[in-house]
This record gives structure tokens, C-alpha cells and sequence, in this order.
């Protein structure tokens, strides 16, 4: 049951839990995975916004966006993770931040760039309305190697006729 879900505006007193997540096992090859003083850094360098997932008192996950608000109405999705992968965790919590920005931003477009191989999380986009536009090569300097991305976007029109 998803009743109980919130979302709410992370900050550093939220850091164990997003550290923790990012860090689960077998995540390594799929998300970043910051040091608490690059965290710190963007919690207070005006681009980054960082939301939680919570069901009841128990979060569940967090994204991270970059380009919060900006100028140019584009906003990245730059990391997102939950702790129970395939519940639905990732689809409420992202359902819930798009909407979240769509709503307290001017935002044109929501983009994410993922990993090809990651069908889960391309799944997970799909379902809210996420288009997969093509293969950004060799965008992604990750483990010491450039790899592609498969980029994908959201448009505020489309999010607004699926509403
Ligand atoms: C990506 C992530 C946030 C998605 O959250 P989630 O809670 O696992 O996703 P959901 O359960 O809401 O949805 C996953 C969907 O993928 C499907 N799925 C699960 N495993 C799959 C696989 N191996 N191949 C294809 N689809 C798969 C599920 O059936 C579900 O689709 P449905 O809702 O149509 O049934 C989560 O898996 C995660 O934290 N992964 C590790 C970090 C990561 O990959 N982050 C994304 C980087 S871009």
C-alpha cells in the first residue's frame, strides 16, 4: 500500500540514509556514490535539490537533481535509488518528484541519462512517461571509463496531458 507515502525536501541531516543508499550492494555499477563533503557541497550550491521518499517515518529513497529552477528550464535527474529495488518504491518516489518540480518550477524538460543495460530503471521511466531519445556516447566518466548513456526526457506538455 502506498497510503502513507510523503515526499520531502532532503538536507544533510538526511545524509547517513542517502549515503547508505547509494552505497547498497550491487549498486556500484548503476549510481555515483558521493563522499559526504561533495554532498555537502551541493546541498548549498543552488542547482542541486535533493527529495526523499518516505513511507510513513521510513524512507524508502531519495533523487538528486541538478539544475534546480535554472534559467534554462531544463532539470537533470543525476541520481536516484531506493532501498527495496522492484516494489514500486522507485516509481512513487520519481512519480512524486516530477510532479514536485513540475509544479514548484518553471521547468520545459526533465532529463536523465542511464546506463543501456539498466532495464529496470529504463522501465521505471517509461511508466511515467520518460521517451528514450538516444545513446549520449561515451558521456559518462564512471569507474575510471568513459561509458554511453542512454538519455531520456520528460516534457511538461506531456506530463501535463498524462495528468
Ligand atoms: C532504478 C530504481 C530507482 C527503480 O526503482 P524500483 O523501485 O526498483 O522500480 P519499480 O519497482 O517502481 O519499477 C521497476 C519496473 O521495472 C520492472 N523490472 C524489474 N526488473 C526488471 C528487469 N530486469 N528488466 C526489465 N524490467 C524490470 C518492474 O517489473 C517494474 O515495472 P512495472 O512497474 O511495469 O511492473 C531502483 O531499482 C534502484 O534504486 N536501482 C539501483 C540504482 C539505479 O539503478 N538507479 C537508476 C540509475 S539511472
Amino acid at each position: 500500500m502506498n497510503t502513507s507515502f510523503s515526499l520531502v525536501r532532503a538536507g544533510p541531516d538526511d545524509l547517513p540514509f542517502i549515503m547508505r543508499t547509494e552505497r547498497q550492494e550491487g549498486y556500484d555499477r548503476l549510481v555515483g556514490r558521493w563522499e559526504e563533503q561533495r554532498h555537502r557541497d551541493a546541498f548549498v550550491d543552488g542547482s542541486h535539490a535533493y527529495f526523499i521518499g518516505c513511507d510513513g517515518a521510513t524512507p524508502t529513497g531519495f533523487v538528486m537533481l541538478r539544475f534546480w529552477n535554472a534559467v534554462e528550464r531544463t532539470t537533470l535527474v543525476r541520481r536516484v535509488a531506493v532501498v527495496n529495488p522492484g516494489q514500486g518504491q522507485g516509481r512513487r518516489l520519481l512519480a512524486a518528484t516530477v510532479a514536485r518540480t513540475f509544479h514548484e518550477t518553471d521547468v520545459h524538460r526533465l532529463v536523465i541519462g542511464l546506463f543501456p543495460d539498466n532495464l529496470r530503471a529504463r522501465r521505471m521511466y517509461e511508466a511515467i512517461g520518460f521517451q528514450a531519445e538516444g545513446i549520449s556516447r561515451g558521456s559518462a566518466y564512471f569507474g575510471g571509463e568513459y561509458r554511453d548513456e542512454l538519455v531520456m526526457s520528460l516534457l511538461r506538455p506531456e506530463w501535463e496531458a498524462s495528468c
